[in-house]
């Protein structure tokens, strides 16, 4: 296996995007040196996990915190008074899994997250992985002709795409909290315009960036003019070759770039509490 800099190693998770990096603790200073090699390895595989990490919260906020400042959601209650904090729990009884419409975090942002944490508290035994699909390859797997077409391509995202789709009253009788409504009506407003095709701010590279969580149609097409491009595209998205599937145990934390990954969480959890603490990296305007 190759090694990434004298303190881990670098292990690809299938052949096209993943890796884990093995033989680091994150609950240690890290160097500006390693946090350099770590970071070259989340811009070349694109979403990254260490496995057996004990990690206090504070511990996961100033990790992430080295990547860019915070976000806090728009509509789910943080987990405590820590702003940042989401608790991305599935109750035993619940049939719905939160993120499980393949998406890119908070695309109706005007600046949609760079990267997200995602730490393991509590798995099931078996079930609840979660799968990324790189959208470089997705991007330039397309004939010439599509990328030419999509190329100069704006979307709108909005927030009920996935709200609708996975309807607020999932949220009823879950693990996971909702603000008051008040806010999230207001939160529901919020839409904004993307490239369908944008470029990594750090990389150059061209990426497919819609998603069937929250991308609802082509700047100045109607919705049904929109569907056939945009489900074209979405089943695209997703090709198995494009993907790796992680399975999580406790104490697994993966990084992933919105920038240019789809994500979804297996909806395959039946009768087996899952909890997990995610924080957010903000990301810049897309172009
Ligand atoms: C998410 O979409 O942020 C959650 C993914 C997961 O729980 O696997």
């Amino acid at each position: 296996m190759p090694m990434a800099s004298d303190s881990f190693e670098i292990k690809p998770l299938s052949g096209s995007v993943g890796a884990e990096l093995l033989g680091l603790d994150l609950a240690r200073d890290l160097s500006q040196e390693t946090f350099e090699a770590i970071h070259r390895a989340f811009l070349d595989h694109q979403v990254i996990f260490f496995r057996d990490q004990e990690l206090t919260v504070d511990q996961q906020i100033e990790f992430a915190r080295r990547f860019g400042p915070l976000l806090v959601d728009p509509f789910i209650k943080s987990a405590d008074e820590r702003a940042e904090l989401m608790e991305v729990v599935r109750e035993k009884h619940e049939a719905r899994a939160f993120g499980e419409n393949w998406h890119s975090d908070n695309t109706y942002l005007e600046k949609p997250p760079l990267a997200s944490f995602l730490y393991a508290k509590e798995v099931p035994p078996y079930g609840g992985d979660t799968v990324f699909s790189n959208q470089y390859l997705a991007y330039e797997s397309l004939s010439p002709g599509m990328r030419a077409f999509i190329d100069g391509l704006r979307a709108r995202h909005a927030p009920w795409g996935y709200h609708n789709a996975i309807g607020l009253g999932q949220f009823k009788n879950g693990g996971m909290k909702l603000r008051g409504e008040d806010v999230v009506n207001e939160a529901l407003k919020i839409e904004a315009l993307h490239p369908v095709v944008r470029t990594h701010p750090e990389t150059g590279r061209k990426a497919l960036y819609v998603n069937r969580a929250y991308t609802i149609r082509f700047e100045d097409w109607t919705e049904a003019e929109s569907r056939p491009v945009l489900d074209y595209l979405l089943t695209h998205a997703i090709r198995t070759e494009f993907t790796c599937r992680f399975r999580w145990a406790a104490k697994s934390l993966a990084v992933w770039d919105n920038r240019c990954l789809l994500h979804q969480a297996i909806n395959d959890v039946h009768g087996f509490r899952r909890a997990m603490n995610r924080v957010v990296a903000e990301g810049d305007r897309p172009y």
